[in-house]
This record gives C-alpha cells, structure tokens and sequence, in this order.
C-alpha cells in the first residue's frame, strides 16, 4: 500500500495517479465503514487546527465531520477573532500551531500562503482552497463520478464550462491530466487557465494519456461528456463589481438544458462543487439577477433540480474524501 504518512496536501500537482487512486480507494472504504456502522477511528487523540480565512460550508463541516468520526478533536479559527493576517505573520502562526496541534487545514487566499504554513508548521497542512487551487473538492469530485459511471476514470470524460480561469478551472485541469481523462476547459479566452499550467497539464497528460482540451467553443467543448461542471462565476476575495462584466462574457458559457442536449449524452450528469447560483435565492450585493432579467448564473434552476445533478452526493463526498486525506497522512 502506499504510504502518504505526514505528507502535505496542498495541490494535485504534488501528488502521482497512484497515490490519488489510493486516496480515492481509501475515501470508498471509509464511506462504506461508516454506511455499515464498522468504522475504526485512527486519529485517536489527534488535535486539528482549521483555519478559515474565507467563509465555508461543505469544507469546514466535512472536516469537523470527518475528524469527529475518527476520533479526533479540531479548533475552528474563523477570519477574524486570531492574529493570522493581522498581528502574525503565517511563518510564526506556522511554528506556533505546529507545536500544538497535528495537522492544520488552511483556506484563504494566495497558494504561496498555505505553502509557506506547510514548510514552518512541521506537521501536515490540508489546502482547503486558495485562490488558485481545490485539491480536496477534486477528490470529492471523482469519487463522485466513480459512483455515476462503470468506466475507469480514464475513460471518462468531462468539460468545465464558465469561469476557466480561477481555483476549480485549475484543479479540475490538473487532476484529470493526472488521471488519464478527457478533460475539457471551456470559457472566454480572458477567463483562460494560465499558459504555464496547461502547458504543465500537457505533459502530464503525454504520460497518463488523458486528453486536455482548452476552448471557448461550447458546442465542440461538450460533444460526448459524461459530465459537465460549472462553478460561481464570481469567487471569494473578487470584488461584486465584476459581476457585470462576468455576466456579459460569461452568459454563452452557463449551463442550461440545451448546454446539456449538446453533448449528445442522455445520461451526462450535472456536477458542481457549491454554493451555486441557481436561482434568485443567492444573493450577490445588490438584485442583479433582477438587473439582467436572470434566474440563474452559472447554471439553472431546471439543470440543477434535474436528475442529471448529482450535486449533493458530491457535497457528501467531500466528507469521505478529506476524511482519506486526514486518515492517511496522520491516521494510524
Ligand atoms: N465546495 C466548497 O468548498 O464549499 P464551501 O465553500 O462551502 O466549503
Ligand atoms: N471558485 C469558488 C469555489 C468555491 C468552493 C471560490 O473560490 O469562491
């Protein structure tokens, strides 16, 4: 078996398709042990630090979940109330908190952060999100798209359609490189992974023989998936004046039932990592579904509510995946 005792998990890209697969595999095992009332805990005694510098829902409840259920106890440092980021820098936040707790989860803002914290904390760090990357939803992600089809994941194809160029278009990009898939990135070419990273993927991609594709053609972007996923096309930490210009380049790209009709697959499932913009319900500062005669964003109320969507499965799965991630870097 693969041993990943005290690693860090800060992004896809530090990790081989073997030791995803073995996080995945773990996460399966895990789920099925808590379905079936036989879970072992194996972070008996362990002490977690959380730290939130951007809001939550699904990351901070699946670890204080997924802790919980493995014995182990967690301290929820939310964006304000501690010194991170104010009277503290991350490096001495890091040697102070590596003396205390035995893993510390990290969400916030640059990647450069998180890693800094993993490099003086001494004991495993969790990315939870940054502005740049989502490991741990990519997880959750395929895990869920293994419970929806009978292919491998090498087989499986899917395209990300809206906001390509910000922490899920990056993650989704990387992680289906790593594992041998089909992968389409669809957006405006101004909301475009970054050269570098797809250029990095690219290689990844000649050896695990996935197929990257980066386009703003919807039609060609989504012939054939087996799933589509959008995200908010405004995320944490971007400012809500650039809804308007969001909307206006992004609107060819939100997910709709003709969006699913074109990838000609009936049984294509809708995949979202939340919270969505799906109805007039999410309120982004000021009415602007009202100001552009909108329902939904990104996707809509029809796609979302449909049978295609598996978005809740995917909610409950990031429980089961960060719970893997926590188990094998620190479990016993
Ligand atoms: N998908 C996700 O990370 O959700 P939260 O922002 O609620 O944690
Ligand atoms: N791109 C989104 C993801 C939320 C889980 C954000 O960073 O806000």
């Amino acid at each position: 078996a693969f041993n990943l005792k005290n690693r860090n998990f800060l992004k896809l890209l530090d990790f081989t398709q073997q030791e995803i697969k073995f996080l995945l595999k773990l996460a399966q095992d895990l789920k099925t042990a808590k379905y079936t009332g036989n879970e072992q805990p194996r972070l008996l005694g362990k002490n977690i630090a959380l730290i939130f510098e951007k809001s939550s829902t699904r990351t901070r409840c699946a670890f204080e979940v997924a802790a919980h259920d493995q014995g182990a106890h967690v301290t929820y440092l939310g964006p304000s109330g501690s010194q991170i980021g104010h009277k503290e820098s991350m490096k001495d936040t890091a040697r102070v908190l590596g003396r205390m707790y035995d893993g510390i989860e990290y969400r916030g803002y640059g990647q450069k952060i998180v890693e800094e914290l993993a490099e003086y904390a001494g004991v495993p760090v969790w990315n939870g999100l940054t502005d740049e990357f989502h490991p741990t939803q990519i997880l959750a992600d395929f895990l869920t798209m293994m419970e929806n089809t009978d292919m491998p994941l090498n087989q499986v194809s899917y395209a990300y359609l809206g906001d390509a160029r910000n922490n899920m278009a990056n993650s989704l990009l990387v992680g289906g490189a790593i594992m041998g898939m089909d992968v389409r990135i669809v957006g405006p070419k101004s909301l475009q992974p970054d050269a570098d990273l797809v250029k990095q993927c690219e290689q990844i991609a000649e050896k695990s023989g996935a197929t990257i594709t980066v386009t703003d053609n919807v039609e060609k972007g989504v012939e054939g998936c087996d799933f589509l996923y959008t995200d908010v096309w405004v995320s944490m930490g971007e400012p809500d004046e650039v809804w308007k210009e969001r909307i206006d380049i992004l609107l060819p790209y939100q997910i709709n039932s003709k969006t699913m009709e074109l990838t000609g697959n009936p049984s294509c499932k809708f995949l979202h990592c939340l919270p969505a913009f799906h109805n007039r319900e999410t309120k982004v500062g000021e009415d602007i579904y009202q100001k552009f005669g909108l329902d939904g964003m990104e996707v809509t109320e029809d796609v979302f509510e449909s049978p295609s969507s598996i978005v809740f499965d995917q909610a409950e799965n990031r429980m089961h995946t960060i719970k893997a991630v926590m188990v094998a870097t620190l479990g016993s």
